[in-house]
């Protein structure tokens, strides 16, 4: 399986300090946990809960410096083969290139661990998600609307698997 970690110049050409991605560990649940909650307010999730996911999801988060900026998962295949890859920046951070980064870092992860197809999930009221996923070849399939909310999770495939 390949080594989350790309050290890539930064966008731009610019001589700032790179984007860092790291596999999550114990030092480094409440980093991924803060960016996840920051960019899904409607959903947070307790400590607890990211800790049962490390069991059983691939969790990054990414650095530039100091500064935790992103984090991303990637869920193994699901009953039907499904990977889901899903990158989040933070609002202050993004359009920088490290959207891009984080993806890519988790296709990598997703085509390594097998599966049949590759999916994402954006929540509808996330237009830079959606856009996001849209211009990466991703096309909808499902949309799950948790009872009492408003707001439905939208979960897209690759179109070319
Ligand atoms: C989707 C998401 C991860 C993108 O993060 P990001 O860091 O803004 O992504 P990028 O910077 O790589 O690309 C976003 C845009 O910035 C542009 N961009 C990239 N580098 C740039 C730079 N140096 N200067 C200006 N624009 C730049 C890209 O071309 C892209 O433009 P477009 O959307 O018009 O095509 C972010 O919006 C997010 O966290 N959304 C919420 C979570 C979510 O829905 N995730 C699901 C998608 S997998």
């Amino acid at each position: 399986m390949p080594t989350p970690g790309v050290s890539n110049p930064r966008p731009g050409g610019g001589s700032g300090p790179s984007l860092r991605i790291e596999i999550v560990s114990e030092a480094t649940v409440e980093d991924w946990q803060f960016v996840h909650n920051r960019v899904i307010p409607g959903a947070p999730l307790a400590e607890y809960e990211v800790r049962e996911r490390l069991g059983r999801n691939f969790l990054t988060v990414a650095y530039v410096g100091d500064d935790v900026v992103g984090c991303a998962t990637v869920r193994a295949p699901d009953e039907t083969g499904n990977v889901t890859v899903i990158a989040r920046v933070l609002p202050e951070y993004r359009r920088r290139g490290y959207g891009e980064e984080l993806f890519l870092d988790g296709m990598r992860l997703a085509r390594s661990v097998g599966g049949t197809a590759i999916e994402t999930v954006v929540l509808a009221s996330n237009h830079d998600g959606l856009r996001f996923a849209l211009e990466h070849g991703f096309a909808e399939v499902d949309r799950y609307l948790p009872p009492g909310d408003e707001n439905p999770f939208i979960t897209l495939r690759l179109r070319w698997l």
